[in-house]
């Protein structure tokens, strides 16, 4: 790169970040999104860890199920849980990788092998964890993929929706009875706010497979993350009158290897200006270790968090007929996977 040629793309790069900070600085002056009515507020913010939300808790005797313990936001609210004396049950890809992640935690985290894409593989999680004949505390169901480069598929359809959606769509379903069995389920979906990238009518029903039209991994990575919020949205409507709960959160930007995909640009950008607008893993954590574990949270569903707190996400993802689809959709994809009556 000549000498002008380094200038310019320095110069972009202090415009792009002083850009981001002046949306940053506008965006706080803005205040806080609206909070939903009826859900308390918690003391924390932005900027809270997980250890910090569940500061004083003690877990001790509390079962919960995260997925996608091998990296990132899994691998910190599986570390903070087993720190407050839960136990957790920590899944990845394959037994090996669960046991990696699951080691420091000693006794107090269990490896399974839960592989989001093969329904197979989440039925047998499942039942594994049905035979330990523990009740459920807390499910999160956190493990997620971001922008594939192609369009994949599993079972004939896109393969973020599969992986984000369709795989703890099952899990869920053939847990529900372990959470319903504790004195107080929490289901806690992680979602994103990368779900206004969904195409404009939300979930294309009639695209599932992606084969229409141009592939564009936000847009699938979109329908998938606004997938997960309906999905949660629907099931708090379905748990009313019982001892279980269900809530979406959006964690946060934060650099974990979600964004293994992106391009090189995209990725040197992020280091560049990350630091104006990301949060540390401890932080991206601290959302859903709030939602699953904070007690003035007893009985609160269907709704979703970012920030340690209640917000009303607006748009598709809290358009209950739509939750009420693709809930009948999703069945009618999974069923052989589901547990009778689902
Ligand atoms: N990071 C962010 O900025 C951000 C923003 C909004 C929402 N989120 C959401 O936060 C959640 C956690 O993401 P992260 O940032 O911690 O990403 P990450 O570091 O990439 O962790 C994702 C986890 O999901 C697992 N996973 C991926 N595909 C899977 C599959 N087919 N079956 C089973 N497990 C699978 C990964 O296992 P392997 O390592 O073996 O692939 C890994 O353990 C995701 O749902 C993501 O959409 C993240």
């Amino acid at each position: 790169m000549n000498r002008r040629k380094a200038l310019a793309v320095a110069g972009a790069v202090a415009v792009a970040g002083a850009g981001a900070l002046v949306a940053r600085r506008a965006w706080r002056a803005r205040g806080a999104p609206p909070v939903p009515p009826g859900v308390p507020l918690g003391p924390f913010g932005k900027d809270s860890t997980a250890e910090e939300v569940t500061a004083g808790l003690d877990l001790t005797g509390k079962v919960a199920l995260v997925t996608g313990v091998s990296s990132g936001l899994g691998a910190e609210t599986l570390r903070v849980l087993t720190l407050r004396g839960a136990h957790v049950l920590g899944t990845a890809r394959t037994r090996e990788k669960a046991a990696q992640a699951c080691a420091a935690a000693g006794a107090r985290a269990t490896p399974l092998a839960l592989e989001l894409t093969d329904f197979d593989s989440v039925a047998a999680c499942a039942d594994q964890v049905r035979r330990l004949g523990m009740p459920l505390d807390l499910l999160i169901c956190n493990a997620g993929v971001m922008a594939l480069p192609q369009l994949e598929q599993v079972y004939g359809i896109e393969k973020h929706f599969v992986t984000n959606h369709l795989g703890h769509f099952v899990l869920v379903h053939r847990l529900l009875d372990s959470v319903l069995a504790a004195r107080e389920g929490r289901v806690v979906v992680v979602s994103s706010r990368g779900y206004i990238w969904a195409p404009p009518g939300g979930i294309e029903f009639d695209n599932l497979s992606g084969t229409r039209g141009e592939y564009d991994a936000n847009r699938a990575y979109g329908q998938s993350k606004l997938a997960n919020g309906l999905f949660s949205l629907e099931l708090a409507r379905r748990l009313r009158g019982t001892t279980a709960t269900s809530n979406s959160v959006h964690p946060g930007i934060i650099r974990t290897n979600l964004g293994r995909h992106f391009s090189p640009w995209k990725k040197q950008l992020g280091e560049w200006i990350g630091w104006t607008f990301m949060k540390s893993i401890p932080a991206g954590a601290a959302t859903q270790c709030y939602v699953g574990t904070y007690p003035p949270l007893a009985g609160v569903s269907g709704h979703y968090f970012m920030n340690c707190n209640p917000a009303v996400p607006g748009g598709h993802m809290e358009d209950e007929e739509l939750a009420a689809r693709l809930w009948d959709v999703s069945v009618e994809l999974t069923r052989a996977y589901l547990p009778p009556l689902a």
